[in-house]
């Protein structure tokens, strides 16, 4: 039995949960010094509640020099005094499980921040000395020829000169994000203390950041290496040890061959791990109208083991990463949905779901039916249930990361603080400004997005289908539907997506579901029986349907 403020005991719950991803900095600002802060998070809750959401990602809330928004980080066991204390990161989690929502928080276990004490440490011991072997040094900046540099935007090497160790050391992402060197087992050791150190507070599981990345082998371009693997597992297994009902999602973005590594047997790597090349074959698909690319993607996609899932998303924090895409169809991406080049950013686009899909509702509606039907647990961005915009301006992927839009009040009712205090500008284009686009007006408005986003996610949690079931695609002579059958014990969904913008109809070879009557999910009305003839249906333009096959 649960008890009151406990959570449920299921070792599966990361299969039938929706996430909601947030920065505590973004939420919302209770103390009004231009910062979410904790305290503001947790009033919030009632709001990710109604949601209908049930654990919620938090980036990274620890102390950080904040020059990739915290993904480098200074101190793995503390809070950034900004966003408020431990107790309110304490309270925080506690509030959330009251209300059996999970939460998942970041271990950025591939590289610190240059101002963590590890690396001051580093640079002040003696070549050779344990010290300075938590981080990757060299005489010369030509190692590891192979590795590709991440952020080619602003990095033209891994390697950054270091003046006091008077030696190269090694960074995957920012020159100020010295990577950690997982060869030394002490650096294990002591990630794994942060792992407990987090878990003995409550929270419920981590998205492991940049693993691929973890170990270095010349010769290699150092991604994905069996040595890196074997560092998971010791993670895995300390987990496994001392705690249940725990997660690992892992963030590789890799191609689906390469990640499914990251399952492991299914019980001794990670849980859950991104389809990243799936999300940018939806939008393909969606300009291109047509279902291929998903087809595609989901054939090359190989069976994961029965304990684990896919983790979906249309839109993050970062760009609509392009990594997992051909040379032809990034051409595409581009063209398609960046045409001006601020738009750009490393190797990917700085833009959010609303604006990506032109502000059109039938768009956004369903492009979120796919992320809601497709097989995997599904990720939303916060701001995206009430279509916010974004700022391409703002430098580095700090369009997409502007403060949640409460009201049409001061600062979007983000904070109180005056305009200038605060982390970033609220938008206030006349698109989608927080006067037009906002959760206030939204809750009012029966008809707004947010309330649609609560009624497929109250309809999602109803079934186990989407979150367990296989998937088998139907193909209709016409290409601008996508069809696919998901089944998992004694339900059968049959979904169906017009990718048009124009009124499609199609054929549908259901002979395998004749005497079935197809029950449309949103407001349980029959359609006709499926009989041996093809099955005829008819969509509006980007219309979709979810159907209850039953007897
Ligand atoms: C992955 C995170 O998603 C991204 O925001 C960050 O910049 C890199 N890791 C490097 O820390």
């Amino acid at each position: 039995m649960t008890q009151p403020g406990e959570i449920m005991d299921d070792p599966l719950w990361y299969k039938d949960v929706i996430v909601y991803q947030l920065h505590v900095k973004t939420f919302f600002d209770s103390n009004g010094d231009g910062y979410g802060d904790f305290a503001g998070l947790i009033e919030k809750l009632d709001y990710i509640e109604q949601l209908g959401v049930n654990c919620i990602w938090i980036l990274p809330f620890y102390p950080s020099p904040l020059r990739d928004d915290g993904y480098d980080i200074a101190d793995y066991v503390s809070i950034n005094p900004l966003y408020g204390t431990m107790q309110d990161a304490k309270n925080f989690i506690k509030e959330a499980h009251r209300r059996n929502i999970r939460v998942i928080t970041e271990l950025v276990i591939n590289h610190t921040s240059d101002q963590h004490e590890w690396f001051k440490r580093a640079k002040a011991a003696p070549p050779d000395s344990n010290e300075r072997n938590y981080y990757v040094w060299s005489d010369t900046d030509t190692k590891f020829d192979d590795a590709r540099i991440i952020f080619i935007d602003t990095e033209a090497s891994n390697w950054t000169w270091d003046s006091t160790a008077k030696a190269y050391y090694w960074h995957r992402f920012f020159s100020h994000q010295p990577d950690l060197n997982f060869d030394n087992p002490e650096v294990t050791n002591a990630v794994l203390d942060v792992m407990r150190f987090w878990l003995d507070i409550g929270v419920d599981g981590f998205r492991l950041d940049a693993i691929p990345y973890l170990i270095e082998r010349e010769g290699t371009n150092c991604e994905n290496l069996p040595e890196t693997h074997a560092i998971l597992k010791q993670f895995r297994a300390a987990l496994d040890k001392d705690y249940k009902n725990k997660l690992f999602l892992a963030e590789a973005n890799q191609w689906p061959a390469d990640v499914i590594q990251y399952f492991g047997s299914g019980t001794d790597e990670c849980h859950m791990a991104y389809h990243f090349p799936l999300m940018p074959r939806i939008f393909m698909a969606l300009h291109q109208q047509t279902r291929t690319p998903i087809v595609e993607i989901m054939r090359q996609t190989p069976d994961i083991p029965e304990s684990c899932q896919w983790a979906i998303f249309l839109r993050n924090h970062d760009e609509l990463t392009l990594e997992m895409v051909t040379d032809e169809e990034r051409d595409y991406m581009y063209a398609a949905y960046a045409e001006h080049p601020i738009m750009r950013c490393n190797v990917g686009i700085r833009r959010r779901l609303a604006p990506l899909l032109e502000n059109s509702r039938p768009r956004v509606e369903l492009a979120n039916s796919l992320l809601f039907s497709m097989p995997g647990t599904p990720i939303v961005y916060y701001g995206d249930e009430i279509g916010m915009g974004d700022n391409v301006y703002l430098g580095d992927r700090n369009g997409v990361r502007t403060p949640m839009q409460w009201n049409g009040d001061r600062n979007g009712g983000f904070s109180r603080a005056s305009f200038a205090q605060l982390y970033s500008p609220p938008l206030m284009d006349p698109v989608s400004g927080y006067q037009v686009i906002n959760v206030e007006a939204q809750q009012l408005d029966k008809s707004s997005l947010l309330h649609w986003m609560r009624r497929i996610i109250r309809l999602r949690k109803q079934y186990k289908v989407f979150g367990r079931g296989t998937i088998e695609f139907i193909e209709p002579a016409n290409r601008k539907v996508l069809a696919y059958i998901r089944r998992y014990e004694n339900e059968t969904v049959l979904c169906l997506a017009n990718l048009s913008y124009s009124p499609q109809s199609a054929d549908l070879h259901l002979e395998k579901y004749a005497g079935k009557t197809p029950v449309e999910m949103f407001g349980m009305e029959a359609f006709h029986e499926i009989t041996e003839q093809p099955y005829v249906v008819t969509f509006a333009p980007y219309g979709f349907y979810w159907l209850l096959l039953e007897k």
